[in-house]
């Protein structure tokens, strides 16, 4: 019986780096949790070894994993992953690394090329990373993804067989990501029984898009074209077709700020919910906040309500109440709504998989 794989160290990896430099040739490097291996994996990695003459791979410790995926990961120990990983053809070395982000072995490494996989492009990799790989003039090369080949897919397809009245929820957004956080944390401490099988934004920048990427959803930059307000028709499309490809149950607007059109109106009517931040039907549309404070409102709050084609109009399934207080900006006022929203948003998708369609009394937090 074999003994445990050891993982490479940091300065071992730069001795053979060294060495293939002596000789004209590359080190490919690259990062990842690889929990459990797929053939998206397999290929990737055969991509990767093919742009230089040696392959290392940094394996996220467990520790790692979990603050990047959430508690339920890795599926499998950081040992069995390296072993698993150094075994393949393509794999010449495998280190272990504790960070969130590969910059301090960049720079110990100045690898020739580094590789990432995916929906990434050069702009969207962590700046840090990014800052690291000029200093050790590292080539990045973007590798296309494997379609339908992910651990995250490979879990949802375990989970569909077994994992009865898990309803699968997209997630779709534009901002700062907290009402998403929201659904996670509910999701991963049990709260909420369900899949986010899909996390779509309109805003490539966005904390919501970087959030789920780090998390470790399928996530998915749309283009909404070229109006600042609208969704345009390529997108709409687009966006459908991402929801039927994850076999969405119902998909929630956590902060999306642009309107919703066909074919997803049609295709998911009565399924999608959107989180308002006013007590609807008072001060629909943007900047609701501003309106309840202008219009001298003592109580405003949120609502979760279904969408159909008119703007915040769907039947409303729950609100929860927050008084406008003395010197309240729109600022002070919409964090206090945030906070009722992140309860209220999970609790309603909780009950939706429970009982089917919630509805409860407005003004009945
Ligand atoms: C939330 O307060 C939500 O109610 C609001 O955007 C915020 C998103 O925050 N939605 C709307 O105004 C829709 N008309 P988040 O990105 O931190 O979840």
């Amino acid at each position: 019986m074999s003994a445990d794989y050891s993982p490479a160290t940091a300065a071992d990896v730069r001795r053979l780096r060294d060495t293939l430099d002596a000789r004209g040739k590359k080190l490919v490097f690259t990062n990842g949790c690889f929990d459990l291996l797929h053939a998206g994996h397999v290929r990737y990695l055969e991509q990767a070894r093919a742009l230089g003459d040696a392959l290392v791979v940094a394996l996220n410790s467990d520790a790692s994993v979990r603050l990047l995926k959430g508690a339920g990961r890795p599926l499998n120990n950081q040992n069995d992953r390296a072993e698993v990983l150094a075994a393949l053809r393509a794999v010449d070395a495998v280190l272990v690394f504790e960070d969130q982000r590969a910059t301090g072995l960049i720079d110990a490494i100045h690898p020739h090329v580094y590789a990432k996989g995916g929906d990434y492009t050069v702009e969207s990799l962590n700046a840090g990373e990014r800052a690291a790989l000029n200093r050790a003039g590292s080539e990045v090369r973007i590798l296309p993804l494997v379609p339908g080949r992910s651990t995250t897919s490979t879990i949802n397809r375990m989970n569909a067989g077994h994992g009865v009245g898990r309803l699968r929820i997209a997630v779709l957004g534009s901002g700062a990501g907290s009402n998403l956080r929201a659904i996670i944390s509910a999701v991963q401490n049990g709260r909420l029984e369900a899949e986010i099988a899909a996390v779509i934004s309109d805003q490539p920048d966005s904390n919501f898009l970087k959030l789920a990427c780090e998390a470790g959803f399928p996530a998915h930059f749309v283009d909404p074209g070229s109006n600042p307000r609208k969704l345009g028709d390529a997108a709409q499309k687009e966006i459908f077709e991402h929801l039927e490809r994850a076999r969405v149950d119902v998909v929630v607007l956590a902060g999306f700020m642009r309107i919703l059109k066909e074919p997803v109106i049609s295709g998911y009517s009565g399924r999608i919910v959107n989180v308002h931040p006013s007590l609807l039907p008072r001060h629909k549309g943007a900047g609701a906040t501003q309106l309840a404070i202008d219009a001298g409102d003592s109580e405003t709050g949120c609502t979760v309500h279904l969408v159909t084609a008119e703007i915040d109009a769907g039947r409303t399934l729950a609100q929860a109440r927050v008084p406008v207080l003395p010197g309240d900006t729109a600022e002070t006022l919409h964090a206090r709504i945030k906070t009722e929203e992140h309860k209220l948003l999970p609790q309603v998708l909780n009950e939706w998989r429970e009982r089917g369609l919630p509805v409860r009394d407005a003004g009945a937090s």
